[in-house]
């Protein structure tokens, strides 16, 4: 939809969405299904007194969809300071480092069990040429970064050096290729130069380059934003050159770790809410459901920013309850946009073989005073740690369709997981959150259902609570509890079966503000805390603190 266009040099566009409630057909429709959609009716002023308990029942035996560990994908885009700085100080540096990856960086990656990382971009992809990347690199051409601030890029992190990064940290290649400004050519010489085995003159020049073996590339992105950034182009314009790359772009390294050997083709998707982007949707999936054998695609990306106001107004510290009510209630229309595109594609796809990617998400504000334009550099509160569960927790209930998604970006840049200045490194309420979530990786889904209530913050009324449940390969069951409420604690009695419960551990992340964030010099002011429940006759019960995160056990 955009909501706004904002023509400053390096101008982006943004979308946002709307709601639903529907719990995949996995939980029970009504007032008890799901905390979200079955708030108690609004009240018009801020509550006072102590809230009610809020019962939760979870069974452990029914079984739902996996939560792919990729829904807690990343995204590193050349842009300002999120790969140069963040990730890549080059070999020389006095930060320490591995083949140039900063290792500080590389040690918190590898803890959260990074699933994928998109790169190289985002816009920067559409005007990327993978051969300025690679060879000595003395001999790099130095090109422009027009999206980003029109910065040099030096290209000194290219192809073997993301490649190295991802093995770094543990993590699948998800690349995008260039539709907007390169051709089927280039791209499918890329795909040839980093995963044939054979002895192609492209794979002579990945040997000479340093790497015998051929790549896994596990994730393609056929495109990025191919409706702006990537092209300007309408859908049936992209659905053509989708239909041609599909066709071309080929891995040719069987040793894939998706399942078949198969490298998962994404297309562009929609960028938010209204009739532009259901009409993509309908274009991209209806010819997906008429396509004859020769072209095929996995997934089908989507965009969705918590943005409010383009150009992004809200700032990233140093607000109030008020904006922090707003930017939930914004946040919590993921689950509508989801729901929407979730229900065309139904029509098209109902064996649900294309995964919807939601591989941009994320807090998008105003960038920090001081910090270049286009750098999109902002802070990361504790605000950002409750968004980040509540949009893990609605990825996790459309798990049936909803199989990777990324968030907007890694390290430096808008919503991040790190934040670097020269050899320091600062951990964000963000990251906590990933690392508190890491259980859920590949889990199965299991229904919870309870009755939110509300907080009110003004005019805005959100769920008190939000809830999410899954069970992991040893049995363990991870219960993920969020308290929206920034002033009440709120009391949790869960009962669960299907699991002889005894013990419920693990941790808590709160702060004293709302918009408590972690600096290099307090870098702990927002870091998760233990939390332990009490445990009787099945029965979990304990006091979310306000504003948190609480991820537990639950441990027969
Ligand atoms: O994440 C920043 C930018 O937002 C990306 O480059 C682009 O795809 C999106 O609009």
């Amino acid at each position: 939809m955009p909501i706004g266009r904002h023509r400053f040099p390096y101008a982006r566009s943004v979308r946002r969405a709307s709601t639903w409630g529907l719990l995949l057909g996995l939980a029970l429709p009504g007032p008890t299904a799901h905390g979200q959609s079955t708030a108690a009716a609004p009240s018009p002023a801020r509550q006072t007194g102590p809230a009610a308990p809020v019962a939760l029942t979870v069974d452990a035996s029914a079984k739902g969809p996996t939560i792919s560990r990729h829904l807690f994908g990343q995204f590193a885009e050349h842009l300002g300071r999120g790969v140069y700085e963040g990730v890549w100080v080059g070999p020389d540096s006095l930060i320490p480092n591995t083949r140039g990856m900063r290792n500080d960086v590389v040690a918190a990656l590898k803890a959260l069990k990074v699933p994928n990382v998109r790169w190289p971009g985002g816009c920067f992809a559409d005007e990327y040429h993978w051969r300025n990347g690679i060879g000595p690199v003395a001999e790099r051409r130095a090109t422009l970064n027009p999206n980003w601030g029109g910065v040099i890029e030096p290209n000194t992190f290219g192809t073997r050096e993301f490649m190295d990064f991802a093995d770094q940290i543990g993590a699948d290649a998800y690349l995008s290729v260039n539709v907007g400004s390169g051709t089927p050519h280039e791209a499918a010489d890329w795909l040839e130069y980093l995963t044939t085995a054979q002895p192609t003159a492209l794979a002579r020049e990945r040997e000479a380059n340093g790497h015998q073996a051929p790549y896994r590339i596990p994730f393609l992105g056929i495109g990025n934003e191919s409706w702006d950034c990537g092209g300007n182009m309408s859908p049936e314009y992209y659905l053509s050159q989708l239909r041609i790359y599909s066709r071309f772009v080929r891995n040719f390294n069987p040793a894939q770790q998706q399942g078949s050997g198969q490298m998962l083709k994404i297309a562009v998707g929609p960028g938010g809410d209204g009739p532009r982007w259901t009409e993509w949707t309908e274009t991209i999936m209806k010819a997906y459901k008429a396509r004859q054998w020769s072209w095929d695609m996995q997934g089908l990306s989507m965009h969705q920013y918590t943005v409010v106001r383009w150009p992004p107004a809200y700032k990233s510290v140093g607000f109030g309850e008020t904006e922090y009510a707003q930017i939930l209630k914004s946040t919590l229309e993921m689950d509508g946009l989801i729901a929407k595109h979730a229900a065309i594609m139904d029509k098209y796809d109902p064996e649900k073989k294309v995964a919807l990617v939601v591989d941009e998400w994320g807090a998008w504000y105003a960038k920090l005073p001081d910090t270049p334009e286009g750098f999109l550099e902002q802070q990361n509160s504790l605000r950002d740690g409750i968004l980040a569960a509540l949009n893990i927790n609605i990825f996790a209930r459309h798990a049936d369709r909803v199989r990777m998604a990324n968030i907007a970006q890694m390290v430096n840049v808008l919503q991040a997981m790190i934040l670097t200045q020269k050899d320091k490194m600062v951990l964000t309420p963000t990251y906590h959150v990933f690392k508190m979530y890491v259980p859920f990786q590949d889990a199965t889904f299991v229904p919870v259902t309870f009755a939110a209530g509300t907080y009110t913050a003004g005019a805005i009324t959100l769920p008190r609570v939000d809830a999410i449940a899954a069970r992991d390969a040893s049995g363990t069951v991870w219960l993920a509890l969020t308290n929206l409420d920034p002033t009440k604690p709120a009391e949790i009695a869960a009962t669960v079966s299907g699991v002889a419960a005894r013990t419920a551990a693990g941790e808590t992340l709160t702060a004293p503000a709302v918009d408590s964030v972690n600096t290099f010099e307090a870098p702990a002011t927002v870091a998760p805390r233990p939390a332990t429940a009490v445990v009787q006759g099945g029965r979990v019960s304990i006091t979310l603190a306000p504003k948190s995160v609480t991820v537990l056990a639950v441990r027969p």
